[in-house]
């Protein structure tokens, strides 16, 4: 049996705009996403969240499938432009109206909320006006949007996460363009990146000086990351897998825990990358109170030589690939989820010691984690033994972890329903729970199940004798 420590929190994690639906109703104004899943050929099937999941309007019959589950934890995203249809100036009251009604629900039931702020969906009129992440100004405007919610909610929610996967709206939105609002530059990435962190770090002050010390609540960020393994023992594998995860998660969790850029990323990047002012170093530094991490999947890592005339195939995903040179490789042997991304248990252990290591054993969440499939409800049940155990062996490899010393303090499963996966529309499946979108019904899946009985138990038999974690 592994057992976890008995303050162990056990959640499950979801964010607006996959989830809520209710685009326009009751005074919400457009994000974003609502203006890039409108445009044609953005999304899977010209897909959008206008309704999604509904949970705007189910959110009882929601926080009833968390509770049966026992969930101790549960992690949701507050639409800025619900609560600032413009993302400044007038507030909804029907929007602040939702989110304590949601908070209210969850406290019923005796589950601790976990609210994020900002999960990728920024006021449109923000972005149309102001030039979104790009422009300096956008950290005061998310101070204050953030102001306004520790002040409406911060009574009842002692745990707040500012921004989301950072990494991904600079990368995937400012970069690729993949992702709202649909940029491509190899230097804006940087740029927005630079913004988000300002603003971060602008949210945090305020709530540490106005609201924390009566409020008494924890505040910090989630980043992704997934691991990145040496191919080989040559040392310039090692520093390439090094190197990767410095552009990946050294990049916002440095000047957060460090003050400052890794140097690899000042040294490749140059005069693309802003430099953090002393101002903003002193605001950055010590900025988070515990260590959000977002884990999915592990790569190998290879070093490259600029200088040859054939470059190697560009695969997985790791930012810019001419400012890192690495080479990212998957072993044939890996099962793969519904995403392409391998199922490597033991990359999410190395990941959390890593991080461990590096920023002096902070205590982390997961604060998101999950495998997506191609499920099909039979008979009423939906057989995901794959996301079973992908659940199963992600959390033996974190049970190892804190083992071995990491202060890992809690894990929330991405998803508690299937959802709008952004780009990918309704394709991909990610919930524990799962989603019939024509009459919008839920159902537990076996994935489900058992992690009811993990909770129960806080803690399981560990079956997969053969999974390396
Ligand atoms: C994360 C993101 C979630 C969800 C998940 C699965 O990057 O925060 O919103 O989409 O990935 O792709």
């Amino acid at each position: 049996m592994l057992q976890f420590p008995s303050d162990f929190l056990w959640g499950s994690a979801t964010s607006s705009h996959q989830i809520e639906g209710a685009a326009t109703e009751d005074g919400r104004g457009w994000s974003i996403w609502d203006a890039h899943s409108h445009t044609p050929g953005r999304t899977a099937n010209n897909e959008n969240a206008d309704v999604a999941c509904d949970h705007y309007h189910r959110y009882k019959e929601d926080v009833q499938l968390m509770a049966d589950l026992g969930l101790t934890a549960y992690r949701f995203s507050i639409s800025w432009s619900r609560i600032q249809p413009d993302g400044q100036g007038a507030v909804n009251p029907k929007g602040i109206a939702f989110y304590n009604n949601l908070i209210d629900e969850l406290l019923k039931h005796h589950i601790t909320p976990w609210i994020t702020l900002y999960h990728w969906d920024l006021p449109l009129a923000l972005q149309t006006e102001k030039d979104g992440w790009l422009n300096p100004e956008i950290a005061d405007y998310f101070a204050a949007y953030a102001a306004i919610c520790f002040k409406h909610f911060g009574d009842r929610v002692k745990h707040w996460i500012t921004l989301n996967e950072p990494w991904v709206v600079a990368i995937l939105g400012h970069g690729e363009g993949v992702f709202a609002p649909g940029r491509k530059s190899k230097s804006e990435p940087y740029q927005a990146a630079h913004q988000l962190l300002r603003a971060h770090g602008k949210a945090v002050q305020l709530y540490r000086k106005q609201y924390q010390p009566e409020q008494k609540g924890k505040i910090g960020i989630s980043n992704n990351c997934d691991w990145r393994e040496p191919l080989t023992d040559l040392q310039k594998d090692k520093d390439a897998a090094t190197r990767s995860l410095e552009f990946f998660l050294g990049w916002f969790a440095d000047p957060i825990y460090l003050g400052d850029y890794p140097q690899v990323m000042k040294d490749r990047v140059g005069d693309r990358l802003p430099k953090l002012t002393q101002e903003d170093r002193a605001l950055l530094k010590g900025s988070s109170d515990f260590f959000g991490l977002n884990h999915y999947t592990t790569l190998y890592a290879s070093d490259v030589n600029p200088n040859a005339e054939v470059q190697s195939e560009v695969y997985g995903n790791g930012g810019i690939f001419e400012d890192q040179y690495v080479q990212l490789t998957a072993d044939p042997n890996w099962k793969m989820t519904s995403m392409n991304w391998a199922i490597v248990p033991w990359g999410c252990r190395k990941l959390l010691e890593w991080i461990s290591e590096r920023y002096d054993n902070p205590p982390i969440y997961i604060t998101e984690n999950g495998c997506s499939l191609e499920d099909k409800i039979k008979d009423g049940a939906i057989q995901d033994t794959v996301r079973k155990e992908f659940i199963e062996s992600y959390l033996a490899a974190c049970h190892k972890a804190i083992e071995n010393g990491v202060n890992l303090q809690g894990y929330f499963v991405w998803s508690l329903l299937d959802n709008f996966e952004w780009a990918l529309g309704y394709s991909k499946r990610f919930g524990i729970h799962y989603v019939d979108y024509e009459t919008l019904e839920r159902t537990p899946k076996n994935s489900a199940l058992w992690y009811k009985e993990a909770i129960k138990n806080s803690g399981f038999e560990f079956t997969q004798t053969n999974t390396k974690i």
